[in-house]
């Protein structure tokens, strides 16, 4: 294998240090591993956007809650270098949480007003450690770029505000959502569905469809529309609403004007697995 696989925070900043010397970009795509076409399209992105591209797989503990699925989640670092060497990454980095946090571990990056609403409301201090770990990430890897999915839309606002906030020198860049065929948005969390599950969890995708659809064809009654998704998420009965909300696309304030860009966001259990999906319109 001819990808560098890096486990240490010195192996990556020397060898990035390397390539600035010799003048070459830098594009990172953070991920938690168990990668699907959804990263596939990040590094694709990246690959075509920088000289080197460095990809990290790490399944970050300080960004789920004690009862969330830290231990359940989906690895398998072998199929995750396998995908980044064939779509043109230069490294993996792949370090053990204690690489990440010493035992004496005290700092963090947190953030108010935008991680207030959606996600942040049900997972309190899931963003704040998004943030720690993307700050250290961006410390570690020096990227000239680095690539988020619009599907964690709250994430990407988060992140693009924490650089412009904190004065990061860097370009965040936003890549769409990649969907299976029948319209599920693709998720590393999806491997918990049973076939039952899968089925209903179709739901989702329905909900944005039809959603998305209403503010094309000019309906300007936010409460309409998030009504009109949450009656079909309730027509299935393996699903339960974690949150159907329409924010500002820049603040994440609760709206119901159409009039400027918002994020209309769903998270949603199917069995125990929350899912989640959105559409941007502008
Ligand atoms: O989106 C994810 O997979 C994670 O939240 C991220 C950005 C890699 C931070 O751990």
């Amino acid at each position: 294998m001819s990808i560098i696989l890096a486990k240490t925070v010195n192996e990556v900043k020397s060898q990035v240090k390397e390539w600035k010397a010799r003048g070459l970009s830098v594009g990172l795509v953070p991920t938690m591993g168990y990668l699907h076409e959804g990263h596939q399209s990040l590094i694709k992105r990246a690959v075509a956007e920088n000289d080197r591209v460095v990809v990290s797989v790490f399944v970050n503990p300080i960004q789920f809650a004690p009862n969330e699925d830290l231990e359940s989640y989906p690895r398998d670092l072998k199929a995750d270098c396998a995908l980044c060497e064939a779509t043109g990454a230069d490294m993996v980095f792949n370090p053990e949480p204690e690489e990440m946090y010493a035992d004496n571990f005290t700092t963090f990056v947190d953030m108010t007003g935008v991680t207030k609403e959606l996600c942040g409301k049900s997972r309190p201090t899931h963003f704040r450690g998004v943030c720690t770990v993307v700050n250290k990430l961006f410390n570690i890897a020096m990227p000239d770029r680095a690539y988020f999915g619009q599907k964690d839309a709250q994430q990407l606002a988060v992140i693009r505000r924490m650089v412009r906030d904190l004065n990061m020198n860097l370009e965040i860049v936003g890549c769409p959502i990649i969907r299976e065929a029948d319209g599920l948005a693709k998720s590393s969390r999806n491997t918990y569905l049973s076939a039952e599950e899968r089925k209903a969890a179709l739901v989702l995708s329905k909900a944005i469809f039809e959603g998305e659809r209403m503010v094309q064809s000019g309906e300007k009654d936010g409460e309409k529309v998030i009504e009109a998704m949450k009656s079909i998420i309730k027509s299935e009965p393996l699903a339960k609403i974690d949150y159907v909300e329409m924010v500002e696309w820049d603040t994440i304030e609760i709206t119901r004007n159409l009039s400027k860009p918002v994020l209309v966001a769903i998270a949603v259990y199917i069995g125990k697995t929350r899912l989640i999906d959105n559409f941007i319109a502008q």
